[in-house]
């Protein structure tokens, strides 16, 4: 064992598979004692099950560490309360939560339907604030505490997953908020996109160049949960991590300005828009144009 979580409290969400599952381990080799919450479903959300939970509290023991389940929806406040209770009662602090819990119900955006789009906000975007919610409350007494929420590099956008794009891009701002809004207390929140092998990656409809392990996953998790991140003061930040790579993402900001002196209208703006304002041009446009020209050949489209 590690000693980079030595003698921390973690809790995380979505912990009985994938990427959640790897955190766990990882911060309760690194010395952490872990909350594994899972509410144990399928991937589009439906059938759940305790078991998944507790099978990894089982191999945390079985490595020496220790861990306590929670099998909890965290979709809902009581939920997301009760991680952070258990990991109160259970071990009298809390240092970090992170919010891997997830789900998929992919359709393209004339077709999705209300039973498609609300679940997965309520479990992305609903589950990343009912814990951030209960854990920054105590955080802030604490005076010390770091918030990790997950996004994907589809917070870009996404042809047939509007309403997982959406979380994930909400979920970037929630996290960008809690930075700006517990700083003062010593409080630090950042976001994760990952790319890793596990069934939510393996429903991706094309290859992928760069993609790593769950562990690989971890091992950056471990480092923004750790002294050494908070050391640095590493706050409001989104890193990918696939494989080899760790990237980090630019904050958001105008690009280019224009100013009327009397005021716009419609006819001063069409003026000078285009010229002076102009687009920032997407890239995943052309990337999805890309991937139909490829998939017209009958390849499989490449994602990089
Ligand atoms: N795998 C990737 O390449 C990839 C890429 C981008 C983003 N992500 C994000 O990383 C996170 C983990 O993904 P994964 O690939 O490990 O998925 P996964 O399906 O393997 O694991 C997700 C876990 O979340 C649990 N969960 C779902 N709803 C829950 C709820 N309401 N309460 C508690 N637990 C719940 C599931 O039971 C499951 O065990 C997700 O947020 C996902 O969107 C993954």
């Amino acid at each position: 064992m590690g000693n980079f979580l030595a003698g921390r409290v973690i809790a995380v969400t979505g912990a009985g598979r994938g990427i959640g599952r790897a955190v766990a381990l990882g911060a309760a080799a690194e010395g952490a004692r872990v909350v594994v919450n899972d509410y144990g479903v399928s991937m589009d959300g439906g059938s759940p099950t305790s078991e998944i939970a507790e099978s990894v509290v089982k191999e945390i023991a079985a490595a020496g560490g220790d861990a306590v389940a929670v099998a909890d929806d965290i979709s809902t406040m009581a939920g997301g309360q009760r991680v952070v209770d258990v990991a109160l009662a259970s071990y009298g602090r809390l240092d970090g939560v992170v919010c891997v819990a997830g789900i998929l119900r992919e359709r393209m955006l004339f077709n999705m339907t209300e039973e498609e789009w609300d679940p997965v906000i309520a479990t992305h975007l609903k589950g990343t604030f009912t814990v951030f919610r209960a854990a920054s409350a105590v955080m802030r007494q604490q005076r010390a505490g770091t918030l990790i929420g997950f996004t994907s590099g589809n917070h870009q956008g996404s042809v047939s997953q509007a309403n997982y794009s959406a979380a994930k891009g909400g979920i970037i701002s929630l996290v960008r908020s809690a930075a700006l809004g517990l700083n003062k207390y010593g409080v630090t929140a950042n976001a994760v996109a990952p790319v890793a092998r596990t069934r939510m990656s393996a429903n991706v409809p094309m290859e992928l160049a760069e993609i790593g392990e769950p562990e690989d996953v971890a091992a950056l998790v471990v480092y923004l949960l750790s002294e050494k991140a908070r050391e640095q003061e590493i706050t409001g930040q989104v890193y990918t991590i696939a494989g080899p790579k760790i990237a980090v993402w630019a904050q958001p900001r105008e690009l280019r300005a224009a100013y009327a002196s009397g005021g716009w209208t419609p006819e001063t703006i069409a003026e000078f828009l285009p010229g002076s304002v102009g687009v920032d041009p997407m890239p995943m446009l052309a990337r999805v144009a890309e991937m139909s020209r490829a998939a017209a050949r009958g390849d499989r489209p490449n994602a990089q």
